[in-house]
């Protein structure tokens, strides 16, 4: 909206400005009241050092000059000292309205000239643990952040980095061995004997015993030597512990409604063979120093607090390769191999430091082209009612698929109570809508970085920034259309009361928000704007007549006006990977 604005004052301005060979630069600074189209611009005072002459007079004959262009500007006054305040014309407005409802996506505004190549890594779970609640940030945050850049035209790769190499697979084949042999011979699909539950007690078994008994570590580790020569008797274990594994994953992102599928599935084992060669490139920079055995990278800027120098820990003493050494081989193959321009993490804040000095030694080992972006998402804990990390009553991690089970009844309850009429079936659909869209909506309606209280009576309420809230303002809309046979397709909104140009004005920075979040990548802007966006909605259904309007053409502009915010509600609503209801 202010591109379009200001290309239309530069055109204004090209004559004025020919001879002095200067292309005005247009700078908006607060205006009077951005709710009736107000602008203001700052635009004499840079002119005026430039030409030597009084702002407010040079002021004084550029609004002269848009005075004169009546469809744009309602009004345009020259203010000390030397500002241009400006209010939009009703036609200007209602003219860029209907073109920007003419786009099927609404975000043609907002389309990459240049489609890049995103790769986002998200989700990113560990074979043989299950999900809890800490996985269900990057998750749910890594989706939208890949719908979002997508629905500007960028092509998205999803990476769902899995911990599925190393020590703990290991120790888990080491322990899920004799139930995997047991079930074959009783000629039982072993998939079908493991569960999840008890991959992870296996885990935690050996974890201990490692611990205590170094026979039992010195087997473990034998182990893991089996597997990194890739023995074919253990890589079978490993593939059915990663099925058994990954088939709960995939029951919580369906649920979730999560777009990651097995083809996204690039975990650390994928890496495994390449690991040596990119130790070899970091080698051949002169960057690795050997300390207490290990091979390591130091970097000047990575001091711990004493001023001791961090290292970088690229392969340890005995051979085996560490989390970063993945990561730095996993960036050489997304920059090669799938062409990324940008690459984008999503885990929590802890994992800032590692991805920092991963970075760096990418860059400073030439495996990633100065060119390509580097930028790690992180974001806070989910705190339970007592402020402390989220943990069932025995200490536990909350476990996400009983999590969203219960969100699904308390949204049942909620739907329930609002409207009893409706059939069964579709009440328990528009439950399901409701209680997952309520869960990923209050994780993305603030700040990422901030850690957020978890709690369902806040997140299902029906009033304020809430998934249910915005829900119920899009069937609000599609309840009006379901009292009228016309279809506003081709009908243009005019402009006849102050909440019609106000959520105009509201509608057309829909492309500009999207484009924002898909930069900065904080998905609460867009969850702030969509509220806003229903607010002005709903002033406007109090305030204005839709259905029983003075006359046709009002009734036509207002059912035109109320599709296009329903379409909004909708699209934001589906960036944001929630479903809309069209009754609740
Ligand atoms: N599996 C890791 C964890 O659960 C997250 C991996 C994130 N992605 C990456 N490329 N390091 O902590």
């Amino acid at each position: 909206m202010k591109q379009q604005i200001a290309d239309r004052i530069s055109k204004n301005l090209e004559n004025f400005f020919k001879e002095k060979g200067i292309s005005p630069e247009i700078n908006p600074t607060r205006p009077p009241d951005p709710s009736k189209g107000d602008y203001t611009l700052n635009l004499a005072m840079p002119l005026g050092k430039v030409l030597k002459k009084p702002p407010l007079l040079i002021a004084e004959t550029i609004a002269e000059i848009l005075a004169e262009d009546k469809k744009t500007f309602e009004s345009v006054e020259a203010v000390k000292p030397g500002f241009i305040n400006m209010r939009l014309a009703n036609s200007f407005l209602e003219d860029q309205f209907d073109s920007f409802v003419s786009s099927p996506s609404l975000l043609e505004a907002s389309k990459s000239e240049t489609p890049k190549r995103v790769i986002v890594d998200y989700s990113s779970v560990n074979i043989a643990k299950q999900m809890h609640v800490g996985h269900l940030r990057s998750t749910i945050i890594g989706d939208v952040i890949a719908r979002i850049i997508e629905s500007l035209g960028d092509k998205v790769i999803a990476q769902n980095h899995l911990g599925d190499w190393g020590v703990p697979m290991a120790m888990v084949i080491r322990k899920a061995e004799s139930a995997i042999d047991k079930a074959i011979a009783e000629n039982q699909n072993p998939e079908d004997v493991l569960d999840t539950p008890m991959l992870e007690a296996f885990y935690k078994e050996a974890t201990a015993e490692c611990k205590s008994d170094p026979v039992e570590a010195a087997a473990c580790h034998d182990y893991l030597i089996r597997l990194q020569n890739q023995e074919q008797k253990l890589i079978d274990y490993w593939q059915i512990i990663k099925k058994v594994s990954m088939r709960d994953v995939y029951k919580i992102y369906k649920l979730l409604g999560v777009r990651l599928e097995p083809e996204n599935e690039r975990g650390e084992s994928f890496y495994a063979d390449m690991l040596p060669e990119i130790v070899e490139k970091i080698q051949q920079k002169g960057l690795i120093e050997i300390s207490d055995g290990a091979k390591c990278v130091f970097l000047d800027e990575f001091k711990a607090k004493d001023g001791t120098p961090l290292p970088v820990i690229i392969q340890k003493s005995d051979g085996g390769y560490n989390y970063a050494t993945f990561d730095l081989t996993a960036l050489h193959y997304r920059t090669n191999t799938l062409k990324a321009d940008r690459i984008i993490y999503v885990t929590d804040a802890r994992q800032a430091l590692h991805f920092k000095q991963v970075f760096a030694v990418a860059r400073k080992a030439g495996l990633v082209p100065e060119k390509v972006m580097l930028e790690h998402v992180t974001f806070g804990s989910i705190l339970g009612e007592d402020n402390k990390p989220l943990k069932t009553r025995d200490g536990e991690n909350v476990k996400l698929a009983e999590l969203l089970d219960e969100a699904i009844k308390a949204a049942y309850q909620v739907v329930d109570d609002k409207n009893n009429t409706l059939p069964e079936e579709y009440k328990q659909q528009v439950a399901k809508m409701t209680g997952i869209g309520a869960v990923k909506y209050a994780d993305m309606a603030q700040n990422r970085n901030n850690d957020y209280v978890f709690s369902f009576e806040r997140m299902l309420a029906l009033s304020g920034n809430t998934a249910p809230y915005l829900q119920y303002a899009h069937a609000r809309i599609c309840s009006i259309f379901r009292k009228t046979d016309f279809i506003p397709s081709d009908a243009k909104v005019i402009i006849s009361a102050p909440e019609e140009k106000e959520l105009i004005l509201k509608a057309m920075e829909f492309p500009l928000t999207v484009k924002t979040v898909s930069e900065d990548l904080k998905p609460h802007t867009l969850c702030a704007y969509l509220y806003d966006l229903s607010t002005l909605f709903s002033s406007f259904y109090t305030n204005c007549r839709i259905l029983d309007c003075e006359n046709e053409n009002q009734k036509h502009s207002r059912l035109a006006l109320s599709r296009a915010i329903q379409r909004i509600i909708k699209k934001g609503l589906g960036l944001l990977g929630i479903e809309a209801p069209e009754e609740m």
